[in-house]
């Protein structure tokens, strides 16, 4: 590992929100005094209720309990819409880049509030009110932002659904959350493909029962509209362009978002609506170093956390310019990001890992063709980055002058938790630094469960306290919350992912310690993929696990066991890749299956996935102690057929 250091540079310091000495001296009094800290904060919200009570937080495993800014009232749309009209109303909201780079679209906080407004009346026709749930399943167009901030209008509960999931995960995930409404768009372009999002809607409905959906009219394709279906454009027509802001206390709930976990089902995170927004405004000023005026650009999807606090929630509480882009990196051609950041004139640009590394790959000529002279601040998420992509991102795409900041967090944290602050920070390539305010990370003994205080050391990685933007429970399971994150290391927030911290007190993910599997960026249970399997009539057992893969940082490769009689094929190969992708969606899709006749498992029955994955991992030197295995001869014969690299 690098340990290399890149100070920011004194011009950039300069110009900084925060510099070195202002983020010791805050972050000192962020954890000395959290109350007074974040009563200090509270300012960057508009409340039509003034919180008097700050934090009220317990990560005591018998009494787990998040509430912060507990009595105070405000409305999540009023904060990112209409507190800004007077100020900036003109101003560009949401630049839209289509998935044709021909077509794209400024929308000003002006319109954005009349759509916003319209959308809220359009829900209430439809009978969604406060605390109702709805689930949106949409490309990545303006209408996914007016729907959110719609629902946040009146009250009412979103839980988006990644439009790359197919119709049974949705299914489960309308069910999971019982809903009153999905909204979707007929189709979903994307590289210059459509995803059928509302066939897809149909099918899941076959599942979850006939839910009432509002369809966005985005390529106009025929789609068949049945009683249940209402059409968007019809109904925004109609619509009044006032609808008066729901007051809702800050710990009300404002989104549910799905994401996986080693076990089971997904779970659904629950965020509440002050302390969220709040965390994610403040991280998204400070992290990004963003200035009025500024053209901000997340590269992520508005289905996962990335795009609800950094597309969304954080830019539109700050009156941001934020861009929304539909397609993908490689569409018309590998120079898409730097065309787009051109165009638009991007100051701050955040994508992910595997996304750098696959532009890395096609050369540089793709980057250095365009002007990018504007970007200030490069960020990263989703994965740890490797040192080599990350000098390629800092030299090729920033040309030494752009600070990078590698933001650790989750679904479950709301906003960043580890990063560098582009002025304070002088960053090491890999490594995700140092805590934001008022977060205190600890690393903690895996076996132990001890508190390990040497500055240099690996472990672990748990939250001491609480910070605002924390997922307060699991939708519906509030015990699953606590055995989840509070159970295994008592006291602590537990995180599933490891880490080292080096002499300087800097953070170095190495990745999770549990059965979950980092894809490209997304989060994957390897369980939920091996009860895919499994549901396959002709599959007896399945365990999957990630291994190293250049692109995706992990890939997904199956052990499968057939039922008796069946054949080991190439072609029940595909069929089962087929199955996956159907049952889960293509981001599930098995990089690797290898057939099984046996698994290793010990006496007891339990499968050894330690050893599955070191042979995955082509690590057979470290396969440990195999005696205990009911059959250590299935090791050899694993081993003997694993895939050839
Ligand atoms: C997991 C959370 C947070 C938005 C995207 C993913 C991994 C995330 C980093 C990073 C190393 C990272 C962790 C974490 N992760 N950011 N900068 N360096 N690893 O959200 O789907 O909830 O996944 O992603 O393993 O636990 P998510």
């Amino acid at each position: 590992m690098s340990d290399t250091t890149y100070p920011p540079s004194d011009e950039f310091v300069k110009n900084a929100h925060v510099d070195a000495a202002k983020y010791k001296e805050m972050y000192e009094a962020s954890v000395n005094d959290p109350e007074a800290f974040w009563k200090g904060q509270m300012g960057r919200l508009d409340w039509s209720r003034t919180p008097t009570k700050i934090k009220n937080t317990s990560f005591d495993y018998h009494n787990v309990s998040i509430k912060w800014f507990e009595d105070g009232e405000l409305n999540v749309s009023v904060n990112c819409v209409d507190r800004h009209l007077a100020k900036r109303g003109d101003q560009t909201a949401i630049i839209w880049e289509s998935d044709d780079p021909n077509v794209d679209m400024h929308i000003t906080y002006n319109e954005l509030s009349e759509k916003v407004n319209k959308f809220a009346n359009v829900l209430k026709g439809l009978g969604v009110g406060k605390g109702d749930r709805v689930v949106l399943y949409l490309p990545m167009i303006p209408e996914a932002a007016y729907a959110m901030l719609a629902c946040t209008r009146i009250g009412a509960i979103h839980s988006i659904v990644f439009a790359g999931f197919s119709p049974e995960a949705l299914a489960a995930r309308v069910s999971g959350c019982d809903a009153k409404l999905i909204i979707t768009a007929d189709e979903a372009p994307r590289g210059g493909r459509a995803t059928p999002l509302k066939k897809n809607v149909d099918k899941a409905r076959e599942h979850c029962g006939d839910v009432a959906t509002l369809v966005v009219e985005r390529t106009g394709a025929d789609v068949g509209m049945g009683d249940r279906d209402h059409g968007y454009t019809a109904l925004m027509a109609d619509a009044s362009a006032q609808c008066a802001p729901e007051p809702m206390n800050a710990e009300d709930p404002l989104f549910i978002l799905y994401t996986s976990g080693s076990t089971g089902a997904p779970k659904g995170v629950v965020h509440t609506t002050g302390g969220y927004l709040l965390y994610a405004a403040m991280t998204h000023e400070i992290t990004f170093d963003y200035h009025d005026g500024d053209v901000y650009w997340c590269t992520a999807d508005v289905g996962w956390v990335t795009g609800h606090s950094y597309i969304v929630y954080g830019p539109l509480a700050n009156g941001a310019t934020t861009l929304m882009f539909e397609g993908v990196p490689t569409y018309p051609d590998a120079g898409r990001f730097w065309a787009v950041c051109e165009k638009h004139k991007v100051n701050q640009f955040y994508t992910a890992p595997t996304a750098i590394r696959a532009l890395m790959g096609q050369g540089n000529e793709w980057v250095t063709k365009y002007d990018l002279s504007d970007l200030k601040v490069l960020g990263t998420v989703g994965e740890p980055i490797n040192p080599e992509a990350w000098n390629w991102y800092n030299e090729v795409v920033g040309k030494g002058n752009c600070p990078i900041v590698d933001t650790w967090w989750q679904t479950e944290t709301g906003g960043h938790l580890l990063t560098p602050l582009p002025g304070a920070t002088a960053t090491k390539p890999g490594s995700a630094t140092t805590p934001f305010f008022g977060v205190q990370p600890v690393v903690l003994d895996p076996q132990s469960g001890a508190e390990i205080k040497e500055t240099e050391c690996e472990g672990v990685l748990c939250i001491a306290d609480s910070w605002p933007g924390q997922m307060r429970t699991v939708y519906g399971d509030h015990e699953r919350f606590v055995k989840t994150y509070f159970s295994d290391y008592k006291g602590y927030y537990f995180s599933g992912d490891g880490c080292r911290r080096d002499a300087d007190g800097y953070y170095w993910i190495t990745g999770r310690v549990d059965d979950v599997i980092n894809v490209s960026g997304h989060r994957m249970g390897t369980a939920e993929v091996e009860s895919a399997l499994v549901a396959h009539s002709k599959v007896a057992e399945a365990a999957v696990v990630g291994f190293p893969h250049d692109i995706k940082g992990q890939g997904i490769y199956c052990y499968v066991t057939l039922m008796e009689g069946e054949e080991y094929t190439d072609e029940l190969k595909t069929e089962l890749r087929n199955w996956v992708r159907q049952e889960i969606g293509p981001i599930a899709s098995p990089d690797y299956i290898q057939w099984a006749p046996g698994l290793p498992k010990t006496r007891s029955g339990k499968i050894m996935r330690r050893i599955l994955r070191k042979i995955a991992e082509n690590d057979y030197g470290a396969l440990g102690d195999t005696s205990t295995l009911a059959d250590p001869s299935v090791v050899d014969d694993l081993i003997a057929n694993r895939k050839q690299d």
